[in-house]
């Protein structure tokens, strides 16, 4: 039970007391992040005159020492330590002796805390977005080859409006370049300097923050000591940020699911990708997407988890911010690895184009269409609606769709009814007619395909980081 304190102890710490306080076993994973913090910190110590140069010099090589050692599995980070930072801290020590002692000055673990887990959330951002990208990037792809795959709109689950696959998976792209968007803000809000302020006021040393600020490619320094320590709003707009990207993907999933099912065969996902059952053979299940579906729910927890804890958090740090941790890395992993299988799930599913034509054929997607032809031979709108439902109703108890009925049985429902009805409301027409901006049309949809391309190629992160 390696301690960093004890001046002020006469006894030890209870071995449970110890074990419950302790955070080694989840924030090791600071360990590179902790690093980064203290070597901007022991470099501006010395430009500030604080510490010597070689002393400086000599912290940063053990440190980076430690952190190498940690990496190539020659030191092991064990719980005799109670963080990541006293680790960090005792194995410099051992490594450089005194001068090790002196890296501590003008920081706090409250500070050191508040930027580890800023600097990983940040990079863990960036990892997110690219993920959410190469997502779109094949999204877009079966965009591309589909403006032409004809298949039914829903509401209610409902068979409603033909559309094209190009377009149904067009509302998901607009839905993940959306959460893009909400990264984008975050890292830009995110993106200051909590060291330096201590352990909530400051110090009384003559720190350079804007050095360490800018040494960690952060924009500035946080500007109030009390708020740097104790902010986690950026933790908690990232898991707001992480749990729609998990409702959109539960979503997409669902689809996937219904999709999948003997009754629609829309699609066929590759077996790669699928289950058997240990008793069915006939069984192929989706439960890659049932789980990524499943999933949403963990993510959302840790959301609700955090705000809970902040909720009624006095100023500035306390423990129980340590809970920060466990429940957002849980997150964070979950929502990676969910992105990375279900884009490789969705990039190998087959379309079945035949069967998604013929169910919005069946499904008298095209009832709009019909009372619209009828609406331009002079009929009013309420009057073709009426005549088109009871067309509908007649086709139902025949088992068949209103372009398999003849002209003369047309006819009987209204004379309006021409040989160019055929024409006029078959998926092809029913669909290029629909052209304004957003809709399935082909050439509205290429339009925005075009669009869409153009967004993937001018990426946020280039010109963050050119
Ligand atoms: N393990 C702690 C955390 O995650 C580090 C900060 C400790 N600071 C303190 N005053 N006990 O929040």
């Amino acid at each position: 039970m390696a301690q960093l304190w004890g001046g002020r102890f006469t006894k030890e710490t209870d071995k449970k007391v110890y074990d419950f306080n302790a955070s080694i076993n989840f924030d090791k994973r600071l360990m590179e992040r902790d690093c980064e913090g203290s070597v901007a910190h022991a470099a501006m110590l010395a430009k500030c005159g604080i510490i010597t140069k070689e002393e400086s010099t000599k912290i940063i090589d053990g440190l980076v020492a430690v952190k190498n050692d940690v990496l190539e599995g020659k030191l092991e980070i064990t719980d005799a330590y109670e963080d990541i930072h006293s680790f960090m801290e005792a194995k410099l020590i051992e490594r450089i002796g005194d001068t090790g002692k002196k890296l501590h000055t003008g920081r706090s673990r409250n500070d050191q805390v508040a930027l580890d887990m800023k600097l990983y959330t940040r990079l863990e951002v960036l990892y997110v977005d690219a993920a959410v990208k190469k997502l779109l990037g094949t999204i877009l792809d079966i965009m591309t080859e589909n403006t032409d795959t004809y298949m039914p709109g829903f509401t209610h689950l409902q068979k409603a409006q033909p559309v094209t696959l190009a377009h149904h998976l067009g509302a998901y792209f607009e839905m993940f370049k959306r959460d893009r968007d909400r990264l984008k803000d975050i890292f830009h809000r995110m993106n200051y300097c909590p060291l330096g302020a201590g352990a909530l006021a400051g110090t009384t040393y003559p720190l350079d923050r804007d050095m360490t600020a800018s040494l960690m490619g952060f924009y500035g320094p946080t500007l109030n000591s009390m708020d740097s320590v104790s902010d986690r709003d950026y933790l908690i707009e990232f898991l707001a940020a992480l749990s729609i990207i998990s409702m959109h993907l539960s979503r997409f999933c669902e689809e996937i699911i219904v999709w999948n099912t003997n009754e629609y065969r829309f699609i066929e996902l590759d077996d790669a990708f699928s289950t058997g059952s240990s008793i069915m053979p006939q069984k192929k299940n989706p439960d890659i997407a049932e789980l990524v579906r499943g999933k949403t729910g963990r993510v959302y927890g840790a959301l609700m988890s955090l705000l809970t804890t902040m909720k009624g958090l006095p100023l500035a740090y306390n423990k129980d911010m340590q809970e920060d941790k466990e429940v957002s890395f849980d997150a964070i992993d979950t929502v990676k690895t969910c992105l990375d299988l279900f884009e490789g799930m969705l990039a190998t599913t087959k379309f079945n184009k035949d069967n998604m034509a013929k169910s919005a054929v069946n499904g008298f997607t095209n009832a709009t269409d019909a009372a619209d032809y009828l609406v331009k031979k002079g009929m009013p709108f309420r009057d073709a609606h009426k005549v088109i439902g009871e067309l509908v109703l007649y086709c139902i108890d025949e088992g068949i769709s209103i372009d398999d009925c003849s002209l003369t049985k047309l006819k009987e429902f209204s004379e309006l009814f021409d040989a160019d009805v055929y024409d006029e409301i078959s998926l092809k027409t029913c669909v290029s007619k629909r052209l304004t901006i957003g809709a399935p049309g082909m050439e509205a949809m290429k339009k925005i395909i075009a669009v869409s391309r153009d967004y993937l190629e001018h990426d946020w992160q280039d010109s963050e980081f050119e």
